[in-house]
C-alpha cells in the first residue's frame, strides 16, 4: 500500500493504540509503520489488523510487544563516527567558547534509546570540560517515548560487543567492567537526565545550545517531521546547533536551520524571521 492510500481497518488500529495507550502512531510514514505492525499479526497469527485490534484487547501483553517492534531501538555509541568527531573537534569547541566560564551548557539527545547516544555525549563534553567542568556545567536531558529502552539506558550497563566501538582511551576512563559488563562512569552518568517524552506530542525541553536527533525523525511523515522541526527550532538558543542522523535534513523547514555541514548533518538555529515593517506612512 502507498503512502496516500487509507486502510480503514489499520487506522481504526491506530485511533485505538492512541484513545487507549495515549500512543500516537498516526504522523509515522504508513508504509513501514504498516510492514512492521503485520510483523506482529503473522507473528500471533491473526489475517488482518481488525483481528489483531480484538487480539490485543484479549492479550494486553501484546502491546509492548507491539511498540517494541514499532520503536527501533537500535543504537551505537558514537554512531557514525566520523559525524561525532566534527561535533567533537568543529562544534563542541564552539558552542564552549560562545559561553562565560562558569556558564551552563545545555543539551538534549532526543529519540535516545538505550543511552548510548547521551553517554556518548557526555564523554566527548567530560573531554572538553574536564570532570569537576562537566558536574558543575553539563546538563543532558536525554528522552525517548520507549520506556523499557529508557530503563536500560539509566541502568547504564553495556555489554562488551556494545562498547565495542567506543576508543580505548575512552573505554578505560568512563567504563568499568563487572565480569562481562561495561558500567559507565556514575558520577559522570549524574550529569545525564534522562526522561519519557514523546516528540509528537509533548512540549519541547527549552534553552538549548546542541539538540541531538539522530536516525528518529526518519521515521515520521513530511508533516509531522515540520511540526518537530519547529520545535526544535523553540527549543534551541539563538545559533544554537542541531545535529542529524546521517539519512536525515530539515529541508522542509530550511528557512529555520542554516547548514554548518550538510554532510554531517549539523545545522545551526536561524533567527526568527523578523515581524514585517510596519505600513509606511
Ligand atoms: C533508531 S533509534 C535512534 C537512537 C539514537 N538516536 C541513534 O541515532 O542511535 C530511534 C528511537 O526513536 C524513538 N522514538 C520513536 N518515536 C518516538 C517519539 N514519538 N518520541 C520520542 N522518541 C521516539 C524510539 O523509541 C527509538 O529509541
Amino acid at each position: 500500500m502507498s503512502e496516500g492510500q487509507v486502510d480503514h481497518d489499520f487506522e481504526d488500529l491506530l485511533g485505538y493504540l492512541k484513545r487507549n495507550r495515549g500512543f500516537d502512531f498516526t504522523g509515522y510514514k504508513r508504509s513501514s509503520l504498516m510492514r512492521r505492525v503485520s510483523q506482529r499479526l503473522r507473528m500471533v497469527g491473526v489475517a488482518g489488523f481488525a483481528q489483531y485490534r480484538d487480539y490485543l484487547e484479549a492479550h494486553p501483553e501484546e502491546f509492548a510487544r507491539l511498540f517494541n517492534t514499532v520503536l527501533i531501538n537500535v543504537t551505537a555509541f558514537l554512531r557514525d563516527r566520523e559525524a561525532w568527531d566534527y561535533l567533537s573537534t568543529a562544534i563542541l569547541p564552539r558552542i564552549l567558547a560562545a559561553k562565560g566560564a562558569n556558564e551552563p551548557v545545555r543539551v538534549w539527545s532526543a529519540g535516545t534509546a538505550s543511552g548510548e547516544e547521551a553517554y556518548t555525549l557526555a564523554m566527548l563534553l567530560a573531554e572538553r570540560l574536564g570532570r569537576e567542568g562537566f558536574a558543575a556545567r553539563a546538563r543532558i536531558f536525554a528522552t525517548d517515548v520507549d520506556g523499557e529502552a529508557l530503563a536500560h539506558a539509566r541502568h547504564a550497563t553495556y555489554s562488551q560487543s556494545a562498547v565495542e566501538g567506543v576508543p580505548p582511551s575512552l573505554r578505560a576512563r568512563y567504563f568499568t567492567r563487572a565480569n562481562t559488563s561495561f558500567v559507565f562512569d556514575p558520577e559522570v552518568r549524574r550529569g545525564v537526565i534522562f526522561g519519557r517524552h514523546d516528540l509528537v506530542q509533548d512540549a519541547p525541553i527549552a534553552h538549548l545550545d546542541l539538540l541531538v536527533c539522530r536516525n528518529t525523525l526518519m521515521y515520521f511523515n513530511i508533516e509531522t517531521q515540520n511540526h518537530i522541526l519547529s520545535r526544535f527550532h523553540f527549543a534551541l538558543n539563538e545559533g544554537g546547533y542541531l545535529f542529524l542522523g546521517k539519512a536525515e535534513m530539515p529541508l522542509t523547514r530550511a528557512s529555520l536551520f542554516t547548514p554548518v555541514s550538510v554532510k554531517e548533518r549539523v545545522f545551526r538555529r536561524a533567527p526568527r524571521a523578523a515581524p514585517p515593517a510596519p505600513p509606511g506612512p
